[in-house]
């Protein structure tokens, strides 16, 4: 990132900051605010510099209309209780109200627009509305990472209406740190892969495949590997349609050399909430049965080989972790993985929920805040809102 927060002289200016607010919240309530904490450093040396700070955020995917249960003012008080002081919500994302809130708003002020997506331009990337969202603001400030896998309004038209066009710390800290994974690394790297599906991962595998030394494999889509190898797999989720898929990835990582390493046992139930738990004797699973995580014999070997390892990347749970008789594979690795002293980075949604829930975050050197977009960068893949701000930088 050329351009940073710290190139700008922000004082007395309205300053429309990108971040990324798609926090999850049930019953009106935010269930996990580290979204809103991982922005905060921005948010608040924009603010000590004298900036007027309109923060701009999409939540959920309300496809171009109002609705109201993904209203962004239940984030606006989490935002306020973080930062110590009042955070105006200001309800709309553009057109006439919000130039008259915002010309009411003193320097330093910190407000936050409602849901971008609420206005069908925002997803079109249309320019048009890029031009309005920018209207209130001279300077632009992407500090939404993990939203910067979309080329909508907010992440690149508005470049187009604003400059300068900088990059938020966070946005910093992401690529800063993900960038790592992709140059030269210490070695062993290891990965460590988990989560449902193969398919929303066959990139991101194809691309590691070029990088790392071994690819360890739980959660459902090691199902799906375990299948293609003519393994028995129960009433465990496999993804039928995508066998070809998986071994296209045998062959492919026997033929690079790299090492892809499936469960040797598994946790199985018949039914993720009923029913006796087993340990399988092997990596087959009984017919009547379903994996919902990894088993002990399967701890101990990952967790030997990220032991050894000097790069570690984790993405995806080992198993059902929300439920707390198959929590015990995603928490060992998660605990093994943050007692490496090797370069660590848990990427993705659901895994590095699992980080929080462990309250293993200490132990590794990056959290990821995105979900498709961390996968997208590591898989060299060029992301829409880095683009345009290199765009504006050279
Ligand atoms: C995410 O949660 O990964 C980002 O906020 C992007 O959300 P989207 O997948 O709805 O675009």
């Amino acid at each position: 990132m050329k351009q940073t927060i710290r190139d700008l002289q922000p004082a007395g200016r309205t300053a429309f900051l990108r971040v990324d607010f798609n926090v999850p919240i049930h019953q009106g309530t935010v269930t996990d605010d580290s979204r809103v904490v991982a922005s905060l450093p921005t948010i608040s040396e924009l603010s000590s510099a004298g900036a007027r700070v309109l923060c701009a955020s999409h939540l959920g995917r309300p496809e171009g209309r109002r609705r109201q249960e993904l209203s962004l003012e239940t984030v606006a008080a989490v935002l306020g209780h973080h930062l110590g002081r009042k955070v105006l919500f200001i309800p709309e994302s553009h057109g006439p109200q919000v130039a008259k809130w915002v010309a009411a708003m003193e320097d330093g002020d910190v407000a936050l627009l409602e849901n971008l997506r609420f206005a069908p331009g925002e997803e079109k990337n249309d320019p048009d509305f890029a031009r309005q969202l920018a209207a209130p603001a001279s300077i632009y400030v992407n500090d939404a990472f993990g939203a910067a896998h979309r080329a909508h309004a907010s992440t690149v038209a508005i470049t187009r209406f604003l400059s300068p066009a900088v990059a938020g710390l966070l946005l910093e800290r992401e690529v800063t740190s993900l960038s790592r994974l992709l140059g030269r690394v210490d070695r062993p790297y290891i990965v460590v892969l988990g989560g449902a599906k193969i398919s929303g991962k066959i990139d991101l595998m194809e691309s590691l495949m070029e990088r790392v030394d071994a690819i360890l494999v739980g959660g459902a889509m090691s199902h799906t590997l375990l299948r293609a190898q003519g393994i028995e797999t129960g009433n465990s989720r496999v993804e039928e349609d995508r066998l070809d898929m998986a071994r296209h990835i045998l062959e492919k990582a026997a033929a690079r050399g790299v090492d892809l390493v499936l469960p040797v046992d598994h946790l199985a139930a018949p039914a993720v909430d009923s029913g006796t738990v087993e340990t399988t004797s092997g990596a087959a699973i009984p017919a009547d049965l379903m994996a919902c995580d990894v088993g002990p014999r399967t701890v101990d070997l990952f967790s030997r080989r990220i032991q050894e390892a000097a790069t570690i990347l984790w993405n995806g749970p080992m198993g059902i972790f929300e439920n707390p008789r198959f929590a015990a594979g995603t928490r060992s690795i998660g605990e093994a993985i943050a007692a490496s002293s090797g370069f660590s980075v848990v990427g993705g949604g659901d895994s590095a929920a699992a980080v929080r829930q462990f309250h293993l975050g200490d132990g590794f050197s990056h959290i990821s805040t995105g979900g498709g977009a961390c996968l997208e960068y590591l898989a060299g893949r060029s992301l829409p809102g880095l683009a345009a701000l290199a765009e504006k930088d050279s």
